[in-house]
């Protein structure tokens, strides 16, 4: 039965090969950080006042002139294809089906235009990496305004790559070349490859503006994560230059780097850690959520995500003063248990447990969850 999110997440490891299973769970080095996100979040209870009126629930927030049906949406994951062929036209279809947002990572293996027109009716945001070669990130973003995206997410925390290790000992990059041992994977997982070998093997399919195929130089960059390392708040004027709509950035985590977020104009921070896949010894989000919602002192949305399992963890960062939450792996984990209808049920997991949560807690909308609500178990 699928009860809760490790559930999903069992499903999806008895499904995918091992290299493809670990590439979306693993995280940077010792993979501290991601624990730490997880168990920050647990050591937070929740206060319940009772005795009010909860007949009616409304767990429905408005963001940039738009309506989200629950106060989550999901984050971008790179490379998706590598779980299921569409992935990311399906979790963009996932999330309009429960009018939720859906962000489209540079990193995609579909098309930016493709994504949007499987999805027409929804919300899709991009997120933007820069890499050496900006006229690439030009593109993007002249693409994604023509094509109907409705926000830009600038990730600021992987100026270079984290150190994942996982990736190393199953000698997952690009070009993709299966050794011995993940050929055994594969003969051990043949609906996968079957499903591969008919759909062909994923590329990064937004680096070149026309359908022309990105060299493997550039894939292997981008799987890398070579990024333009000369980016910094004063190139938030050029994106401006390029894109009118509300521009994020995610990957935040100081107060300090909020504060300079809003003095160059941006329209929403996202407290991230990379699901704990970049810098193994920063903090959880959730333990510097507060910081940056102080600093942002009510001028600007602040999101967060990694390590969000629970409808009762979602509460506990709105009560804190989020405005929404990204869910990363548990959407991926969905899609690979079940396609399209696997991520609806483990995104509805999330906004059930949402609801119930806001019932027992006496909160019948998102803006009656305040910081009173929480408790340090401390
Ligand atoms: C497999 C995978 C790929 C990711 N790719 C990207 C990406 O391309 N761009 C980005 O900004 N974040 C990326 N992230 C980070 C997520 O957007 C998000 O910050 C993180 O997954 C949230 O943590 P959670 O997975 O614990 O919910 C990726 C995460 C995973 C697990």
């Amino acid at each position: 039965m699928m009860l809760r999110i490790s559930d999903f997440r069992t499903r999806a490891r008895s499904r995918l090969p091992r290299f493809v299973f670990d590439y979306v769970d693993g995280a940077a080095e010792d993979e501290e950080c991601i624990v730490r996100n997880e168990t920050d979040l647990r050591a937070l209870h929740l206060l319940p006042t009772c005795l009010r009126d909860t007949t009616t629930l409304d767990t429905s927030i408005e963001v940039f002139g738009q309506t989200w049906a629950a106060p989550i949406g999901i984050a971008p994951i790179g490379f998706a294809g590598l779980v299921r062929p569409r992935a990311d036209s399906t979790l963009a279809q996932a999330a309009q089906a429960l009018c939720l947002p859906y962000v489209l990572s540079t990193a995609s293996n579909e098309r930016i235009e493709t994504v949007r027109e499987a999805a027409p009716g929804g919300q899709q945001w991009l997120q933007l990496y820069v890499m050496s070669d900006r006229g690439i990130a030009e593109q993007m973003v002249q693409r994604a305004r023509r094509a109907g995206y409705g926000a830009l997410v600038l990730t600021v925390d992987v100026p270079v790559s984290g150190m994942r290790e996982r990736d190393l000992r199953n000698g997952f990059k690009l070009p993709f070349r299966p050794g011995l041992r993940t050929l055994a994977d594969l003969v051990t997982h043949p609906a996968w490859s079957l499903s591969m070998a008919l759909a062909g093997s994923p590329g990064f399919v937004n680096l070149t503006a026309d359908n022309v195929k990105a060299s493997p130089q550039l894939q292997a960059a981008l799987l890398a994560r070579t990024m333009d390392r000369s980016l910094t708040w004063e190139s938030l004027r050029w994106l401006r230059s390029l894109w009118d709509g509300p521009l994020l950035v995610k990957g935040l985590l100081h107060p300090e780097d909020a504060k300079r977020a809003l003095a160059h104009g941006v329209d929403g921070i996202v407290v991230s850690n990379h699901g704990g896949r970049q810098l193994d010894a920063a903090p959880s989000t959730i333990s510097a959520l507060p910081a940056v919602v102080d600093a942002a002192a009510g001028q600007v949305p602040v999101f967060v995500d990694s390590g969000f399992r629970r409808g009762s963890d979602v509460v506990k960062a709105l009560a804190l003063g989020a405005r929404g939450v990204f869910i990363g792996r548990p959407a991926v984990w969905g899609l690979a248990a079940g396609g399209r209808e696997g991520a609806v049920a483990a995104l509805r997991l999330f906004m059930d447990e949402i609801t119930r949560t806001m019932t027992l807690l006496g909160a019948p909308r998102v803006a009656d969850l305040q910081p009173l609500h929480v408790r340090k178990n401390v």
